[in-house]
């Protein structure tokens, strides 16, 4: 009897409100549903996500004891948890013990208003409902209404927690040339942080994404998974706390290392978003809601197809010129490519850019490589036919350039200490605090764009982390400030851009994939995935990039072999056959190819455009990991209405006698017949022109498609019959 007791007891600690009392909101997109507590005068509980439920599951929510946990937990009171705020209040408390004040729903949004229970001090959580997607926002919006300033020292967008034995994570970290690199692992008791410290590129080393497998072991289509991707530019921290081995709570949001953000009477912050989704459909089914998402919602032009470029990087690195780059627009026209991008080295007058040491901020033609200036490279491939693109690193200046001669204070630095410079030595990180370094930064897009008027696209670089931690700009006190007001300079400069060049094409690159966050992608048409083109380490990139980021926007490029990153030989299919899951494009000099392999270019660029829309449009489907371990990979993107599919598949590691595996496919109409059409077959066995299959046929038995050599690969297109 004392047992139940005691038993009772803990239930009554657990659930401090009562049950029947409780004003419950829903949180629903067409799949899942949010459901928390909002009760006045009590912290607002989260207690359910999940596929979607109606008003009149909640009681069975309630008497299962589901989570119940603060959905917005504050430090100071009760707080041995991790928490996701932590406020030093005008006159020096610490603690903050937030109450439901009220809730409302507007459309799409949910908003819970909060208020300390003895300050006046206020937080409004909101979500974000997707009707398209599963994804749901949330972030805050958090208001000194005290008579003197307080500071933020913890911020966090958000909250999810689930209860759940046998969980496991799925992150991806990296470094350049090697970025989102997949790890899975059990969620075990502690706390696990996925941090960035980068300062500038919020996609450098720990990516801003996490998927949480609640059967065990991930799976790519079936299992629950919850996914999160923190949308933030800036300094991140993912806490993920584990209590035991059921209770596990993410917390995610800016990162509260050095961050102390001061509020003045009657100023507001608002978070970045941190979006979430649920799927019964595996990994796969969080990737593809993500997608979605982005298409719909989060990227910008989420609907046009992307065009075939040739970018000039690898085929010339900095020895552009007008010949030369008139050569390399011949190549990607006979090949039947669609852009022509002129990447670094062709600006500078004083500090010419030759090489990485100087030039940076002086963005004027290098007459002496283009005597006519960008107009006449523009003009170039107009009269072929192409469209134009330049590349641009705003953010950034050498020591040696006139932009820095003239305007030392403009970078980030310490006045008292001498400068840690980045690439070439020289490199510097301007202060995008400072409202003139933003009129700057959209200087030079607008003026390029003055300029050529037919400039088609521009890939923003962004080379170097933040050194030197201060500004000159900022007061003493908000030095503290600096990491964040850099990204609210830089999102408030892209939005000036956006809203002036709706149209123009942006890539958005930071050596490589540094950059690939959701923070980013409203402002940013596609992203360079990395500067590693080698294409067998590109499918892992590509894998763990695809997790969260849709195929449209992944710029993928073939470029010439030897690999210049990995000295490695790969045969010119097996390169195309990578780099059409993404946005294909071509990183060489096309000269460099002899006649052969031209011909074969011309049939792959071709191709590639009949199954664009199915690959950049279409729902990705991820089938076999190169992530196993036995040299072999898989994946196929199916048409929204099912009536078409592109498959492929890869062999990049020989192990002798190891058998091609059977590739099941996905996504498919288990009730249509489709015709299969192979690309190129080079297989002599197993060839598949032509024959058809039931979709329930190709996703239960698969095919047996063999694959002979390291690095033979397959791409096979299918049409509803
Ligand atoms: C780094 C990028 O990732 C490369 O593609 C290239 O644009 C170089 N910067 C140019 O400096």
């Amino acid at each position: 009897m004392k047992r139940i007791l005691s038993l009772l007891a803990l239930c009554c600690l657990l659930v401090p409100m009562s049950n029947l009392s409780a004003k419950d909101v829903f949180v629903n997109t067409p799949k899942t549903t949010l459901m928390l507590s909002v009760n006045e005068g009590s912290t607002p509980r989260i207690h359910y996500y999940g596929s979607r439920i109606n008003a009149g599951q909640a009681q069975e929510i309630y008497d299962a004891m589901s989570i119940n946990y603060d959905a917005y937990p504050a430090f100071g009171r009760n707080s041995y948890d991790e928490t996701a705020l932590s406020v030093t209040h005008a006159d020096g408390n610490m603690s903050t013990e937030l109450a439901v004040t009220g809730s409302r729903q507007e459309g799409d949004l949910t908003i819970i208003s909060l208020k300390d229970k003895k300050y006046d001090f206020y937080v409004d959580l909101y979500y974000k409902a997707n009707d398209k997607s599963d994804v749901i926002e949330t972030w805050t919006v958090i208001r000194n209404g005290e008579k003197k300033p307080i500071r933020l020292e913890q911020y966090a967008s958000g909250v999810m927690t689930l209860r759940q034995e046998g969980a496991w994570i799925t992150h991806f970290h990296g470094t350049w040339g090697a970025e989102a690199q997949m790890t899975e692992e059990p969620l075990t008791a502690g706390l696990k942080n996925i941090v960035c410290h980068d300062g500038v590129r919020g996609g450098m080393d720990d990516r801003a994404e996490v998927m949480i497998s609640l059967d065990g072991k991930p799976q790519e289509n079936s299992g629950r998974v919850i996914g999160a991707a923190l949308c933030w530019t800036g300094n991140y921290k993912l806490r993920l706390e584990t209590r035991g081995k059921y209770r596990h709570t993410l917390i995610a949001g800016i990162d509260d290392l050095h961050t102390a953000y001061t509020l003045k009477p009657g100023e507001s912050f608002q978070t970045p978003e941190l979006a979430l989704t649920y799927s019964e459909e595996g990994k796969g089914g969080v990737s593809r809601a993500f997608h979605r998402w982005g298409r719909n919602v989060k990227l910008h032009n989420g609907h046009g197809l992307r065009e075939i470029l040739l970018n000039s990087w690898e085929g010339v690195y900095m020895n552009v010129n007008q010949e030369v780059c008139e050569q390399m627009m011949d190549g990607i026209k006979e090949l039947g490519g669609e852009l022509f991008v002129v990447d670094d080295g062709w600006f500078g007058r004083k500090y010419r850019r030759t090489d990485d040491t100087q030039g940076l901020g002086d963005w004027i033609t290098d007459t002496e490589k283009l005597p006519n200036g960008v107009p006449a490279l523009l003009k170039a491939a107009e009269d072929r036919g192409l469209k134009f693109g330049i590349w641009i690193e705003p953010e950034m200046t050498n020591s040696k350039s006139e932009l820095f001669e003239a305007h030392p204070d403009w970078v980030v630095a310490h006045p008292t200490r001498e400068l840690s410079k980045g690439r070439g030595g020289t490199q510097l990180v301007l202060d995008m605090s400072n409202p003139k370094v933003q009129d700057f930064v959209f200087g030079i897009v607008d003026n390029l764009v003055k300029e050529n008027p037919k400039l088609h696209y521009i890939k923003w670089d962004c080379n170097m982390s933040m050194n030197n931690y201060g500004s000159s700009y900022l007061t003493s006190d908000k030095q503290s400030h600096l990491v964040v007001d850099y990204h609210r300079g830089l999102r408030s400069t892209l939005e000036r851009i956006r809203a002036k060049y709706p149209d123009l094409v942006i890539q958005l690159c930071a050596s490589g994939g540094g950059r690939v966050n959701w923070g980013f992608m409203p402002y940013f048409d596609e992203f360079w995935v990395s500067d590693d083109t080698d294409a067998q380490q590109r499918l892992f990139i590509q894998w763990g990039t695809s997790h969260f980021f849709p195929t449209m926007a992944m710029a993928q490029h073939v470029s010439a072999s030897p690999n210049h990153q990995t000295h490695r030989v790969i045969p010119l299919k097996f390169r195309f056959d990578v780099a059409m899951t993404g946005r294909l494009g071509m990183e060489m000099k096309p000269s460099d190819l002899n006649d052969r392999e031209r011909e074969y270019a011309k049939k792959a660029v071709a191709f590639y455009k009949e199954i664009r829309p199915i690959v950049q449009l279409g729902d990705q489907y991820r089938l076999l990991s190169p992530y196993e371990g036995n040299g072999f990979c898989s994946e196929m993107f199916v048409s929204e209405d099912k009536s078409e599919a592109v498959f492929f598949c890869y062999k990049f590691e020989h192990y002798v006698d190891l058998h091609t595996p059977r590739w099941h496919m996905a996504g498919l109409d288990p009730n249509a017949t489709y015709r299969l059409n192979e690309f190129e077959c080079a297989e002599r066995e197993h060839y598949f022109e032509g024959k058809t299959f039931s979709g329930k046929f190709l996703m239960e038995t698969g095919l047996d498609a063999y694959l002979s050599r390291q690095f033979s690969s397959r791409v096979i297109r299918l049409k509803k019959i």
